[in-house]
């Protein structure tokens, strides 16, 4: 069955907006909640939170009222979506327990992109951040343990393993080595563009998280761990934006971001197992239809330029939440000891000792490393660490 969302009718923008009482939505139970839902929401949630600071950037750069008031108005709608999904996580579910949801996303969501990315060297930077964001699961985990004697197992529910990834110590590079080579939307495959927004937006909303929620703990290691994820949250953000094609317009970029909010709320709402959460998806889809047909509407108008230029025909196959425990292995088995240098992945061994990874890791590194201190307080206090190994012991038979 094919979807064209630049042929499909939406809801009139003055019939979006909704009352306080329809946003402040009934949050789920965290007891009984799919993994897999959770996941949906703060991937949901992260895109509605780059929907509306790239609105707020795209205003800030035209002198036309006509189009900062039609930015604005479609803002509003967004920012209401932001509300309604993300009011959908409780309140008893502490800011670590929600990161490791937030984690479990990065991990999901960046395997299945790069199964199904097309371009090689865009699938080889989705590996690469892949096993970073699983090693920070596997940290965090160690962290939720100990502070609140939780298994993070029940959260992901199993569906995601924990166990080290590529360590959080050595992930610690100089920022030019995290810039990597553009892509150019007149020669890329549409799913390439979707995927790295998709992505831009996820680790992005996990850095703004973590600026603010890391520094809420009173424990000192728990202080110190929020910051130095937050850190590299920051190098992923710079490693996923710097795919985008710098060259692409104000208002294509509006399009590709509308017509990438429809492809997600699409993809979920066929995937979505909680029927209430269901109709949230297939009601925002609905609203972004309209989104999308402005957006293009204004493209048309203002640059005369024509969108289905470099969207893709028919929506892409959706987007899918589930297990990639296999296909992480491998990629965790053979890349485990890759490094940025420049816009490429290159085995650590192999930078010249006088690389300028070897002198930024000297001076963040110095004095100890929340990371692998989590670990070392966790062996001490109950004789291990903490790991979800459900399909055997880990790939690499000397990982810590
Ligand atoms: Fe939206
Ligand atoms: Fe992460
Ligand atoms: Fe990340
Ligand atoms: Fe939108």
């Amino acid at each position: 069955m094919s979807f064209n969302p630049l042929a499909e009718k939406g809801i009139p923008l003055d019939r979006q907006l909704r009352s306080w009482s329809e946003l402040n939505v009934q949050p789920y139970n965290k007891k009984e909640v799919d993994p897999y839902t959770r996941t949906r929401i703060i991937t949901m949630n992260g895109i509605e939170v780059e929907g509306a600071f790239f609105s707020h950037q795209f205003a800030r750069h035209t002198a036309d009222l006509d189009i900062s008031r039609q930015l604005a108005m479609v803002r509003r709608s967004e920012q209401q979506q932001q509300k309604a999904v993300n009011w959908l996580l409780p309140g008893d579910e502490s800011a670590l327990q929600t990161t490791i949801g937030y984690e479990q996303v990065a991990v999901d969501l960046t395997a299945y992109l790069a199964r199904t990315e097309p371009d090689p060297y865009i699938k080889q930077a989705f590996e690469f951040g892949l096993l970073e964001d699983f090693d920070h699961l596997y940290r965090y985990a160690n962290l939720l343990d100990m502070l609140e004697g939780k298994k993070a197992e029940d959260i992901t529910g199993r569906l995601t393993e924990i166990m080290p990834g590529r360590p959080t110590a050595v992930e610690h590079r100089h920022p030019y080595d995290e810039v990597r080579k553009p892509s150019d939307r007149t020669k890329a495959d549409p799913l390439s563009l979707l995927h790295v927004l998709t992505l831009v937006a996820a680790e992005q909303q996990t850095m703004n998280y973590y600026m603010n929620v890391g520094n809420i703990p009173i424990n000192p290691l728990a202080r110190g761990l929020y910051l130095e994820i937050a850190q590299i949250e920051e190098q992923h953000v710079t490693h996923y934006e710097s795919l985008l094609d710098p060259n692409a317009s104000w208002f294509e970029r509006e399009v590709l971001h509308q017509y990438n909010e429809c492809y997600l709320y699409y993809s979920f709402m066929q995937q979505e197992s909680d029927r209430r959460i269901k109709q949230l998806w297939e009601l925002h889809l609905n609203m972004e239809l309209e989104h999308l047909r402005l957006a293009c509407e204004m493209l048309r108008k203002y640059e005369d330029k024509d969108p289905e230029a470099f969207l893709p025909k028919d929506l892409p196959e959706p987007v899918k939440f589930e297990t990639n425990k296999e296909y992480i292995r491998q990629v965790l088995a053979n890349q485990v000891n890759l490094t940025g240098l420049g816009t490429e992945f290159v085995p650590v061994e192999q930078l010249p000792p006088d690389a300028r990874y070897f002198e930024y890791q000297k001076i963040v590194n110095a004095g100890g490393v929340p990371s692998e201190q989590v670990i070392e307080q966790h062996i001490q206090q109950v004789g291990k660490d903490y790991r979800s190994e459900t399909e055997g012991a880990h790939p690499i038979g000397s990982a810590t």
